[in-house]
This record gives C-alpha cells, structure tokens and sequence, in this order.
C-alpha cells in the first residue's frame, strides 16, 4: 500500500480509504469483515458520518486496536439555519458511536456555500477542536461550490467528486487546494455508472448527460484491456494533488478487487496521455 501526507495536517494516510457509507446498511459482522479486509491490506483512512445509518456504530463496535491506529473521518450535518449547538452535538454523539475519545477528520457534510462561510459554524469546529473532541475541521462538498468553501473558512481537508467522469475539479479546485496546504480526499471514483446500474438518486440523474463519457470509458476499457474499475481507480491514482480515494463497496469480492487494483497503483504515462487526449478532442460539460 501506498501512501501520502494528507495536505498539511501532516497525517500520514493509504492512498486508498474506506467507504463507510456502504457499511451502515450491512449487518455487523459483514461490516467488520469488510473493514478487516481492507485494515490488513493497509487501508489506514475510513470515511462515513453520523447520516450512513448503523455505519458509525459498526465503527464503533469494531477492533479497538485497529480503530486506534486508523484515521477516523466522520461528518456533521450542518443544513441551512443550522445552530453551533447542533453541530456540537453531532460531534458528540459520533464520539459516542464511533467509541473514540478525538474524532481526526470531522467534516462538515454537504453544507452548501452558505452555511460552510458562516463564522459561528466554522467557530463551532474550532471549538470542538479546542475541546479536544476533533483533529481538523473538514468539509465534504461538491466540486462546483467546493472552491467558495475552502475559499471563504481554512478547513484542513476536502473530500469531493473526482474521477475519469468528473473532471471539474481539475479546472482549478485541485490546485488551490494544493496550494493552500488542503488535504483532498476523492470520493465516487467509480460512480455507479461504470458499472452500467440505474441511477439511485436524484442527484446521479445528471451523469445521464454524460453518455459520451461513458462510451469513452466502455471503449477505452476494451481497448487498454483493463476492467472500468481499474481504469478509474488508478486515473485517480496517478493525480498527486488528489491524497485519498475511497472505496465504496459493500460486496467483498468487490472490496478484494478495488484493493488489488490499488496495489497496482497509478495508470501507467502511456494511458494517461492517451486519456488526456481523448478529452482535449471531446470537451464535455463535465470537464
Ligand atoms: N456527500 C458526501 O459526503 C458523500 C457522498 C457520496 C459518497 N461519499 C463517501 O464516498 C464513498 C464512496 O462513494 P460512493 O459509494 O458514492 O461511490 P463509488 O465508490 O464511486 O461507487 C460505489 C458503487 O460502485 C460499486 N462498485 C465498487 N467497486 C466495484 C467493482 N470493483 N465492481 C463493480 N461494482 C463496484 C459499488 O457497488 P457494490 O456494493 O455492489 O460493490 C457501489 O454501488 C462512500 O462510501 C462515502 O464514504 C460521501
């Protein structure tokens, strides 16, 4: 297993990271089957949040050891008009379920730019900070609004949208964060449709649009021979500015398979450069 320095909070993290999301609608013992799986392989980031079900209690309910030596990233709910106050007890009630006394990476989950620029709400996670209850203040958003958060409050990392299909962040969001020190943590490298499945919620409808992308990465994988799964997972791979990618696989063979690909690292120059230009001759929407 590789791995990185997550931008400037100087933890050290495997390059790819759990998924937990997937976890919350699995029974314990599957979720620690997973977990297990991934530990052993040197996953040492595990991502969910107070919202993914029985997914932080599974968490909670895992190897004390294991849990201790990984790097917990949870979020907060913090929906428009949300107080301080509730967002502390968001905190405190994933400390109770997650059973650890520091959470490392707490992020806010989907804000929006109006609530991720509030003051009181950034003020809310330093003072959990200060309280010893969190490492970082952190934000999961959206690439298209991601930039104006990061921007408006210094969270110490971003997790966000990125892969073969979700090119914005390279327009410029990759770069700032990287220039101002902000860990990046990708998250649906694979999307549902590499894997040619309908949509499950409103908010996938708009990858529809992107069916020239999907032809070019049903192409591509027949003709770089690799699986749509490899082919993504290590194009997210070989992006220095991106630190962690997660995996989101409830299916252990799935699981075995997204970490053997890892294992084979970032997508040989000759891919890259093949890739690239097949997207200078296609501008799409999503770029
Ligand atoms: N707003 C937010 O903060 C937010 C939003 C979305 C996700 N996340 C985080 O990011 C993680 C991953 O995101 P995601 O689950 O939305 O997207 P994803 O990782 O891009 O896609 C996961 C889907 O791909 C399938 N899959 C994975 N590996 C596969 C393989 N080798 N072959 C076939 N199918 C495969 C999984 O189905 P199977 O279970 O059948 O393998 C799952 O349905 C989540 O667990 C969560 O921690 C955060």
């Amino acid at each position: 297993m590789e791995y990185k320095i997550l931008g400037a909070t100087g933890l050290r993290v495997s390059v790819v990271g759990m998924g937990a999301w997937q976890l919350g609608s699995v029974d314990v013992a599957s979720a620690h089957r997973l977990l297990d799986m991934s530990y052993d392989a040197g996953v040492n980031l595990i991502d969910t949040a107070s919202g993914y079900d029985e997914s932080e209690d599974h968490i909670g309910a895992w190897d004390a050891a294991k849990k201790q030596r990984s790097v917990i990233a949870t979020k907060a709910h913090a929906p428009q008009g949300c107080t301080p106050a509730d967002i502390i007890a968001s905190i405190d009630r994933s400390l109770m379920r997650l059973r650890v006394e520091m959470i490392d990476l707490l992020q806010l989950h989907s804000p929006g730019i109006e609530t991720a620029s509030r003051d009181d709400v950034f003020g809310a996670l330093e003072q959990a900070r200060q309280a010893g209850k969190i490492c970082f203040a952190c934000i999961s958003e959206d690439a298209p609004t991601a930039q104006a958060c990061l921007e408006a409050q210094p969270y110490a990392v971003l997790q966000t949208d990125y892969s073969m299909i979700t090119l914005y962040p390279e327009r410029s969001l990759l770069a700032y964060a990287q220039a101002h020190g902000v860990g990046v943590i990708a998250r649906e490298v694979f999307g549902r449709f590499i894997f040619d499945r309908e949509p499950w919620y409103w908010w996938e409808e708009p990858m529809k649009a992107r069916s020239d992308q999907m032809q070019m990465l049903a192409w591509f994988a027949r003709h770089a021979d690799y699986s749509r799964a490899e082919l993504t997972l290590r194009f997210v791979l070989a992006n220095p500015q991106v630190h962690v990618a997660l995996l989101g696989t409830a299916n252990p063979d799935h699981l075995a398979e997204n970490l053997a690909i890892a294992e084979r690292g970032a997508l040989p120059a000759d891919l890259l450069g093949d890739f690239r230009a097949w997207v200078a001759a296609h501008p799409a929407d999503g770029l």
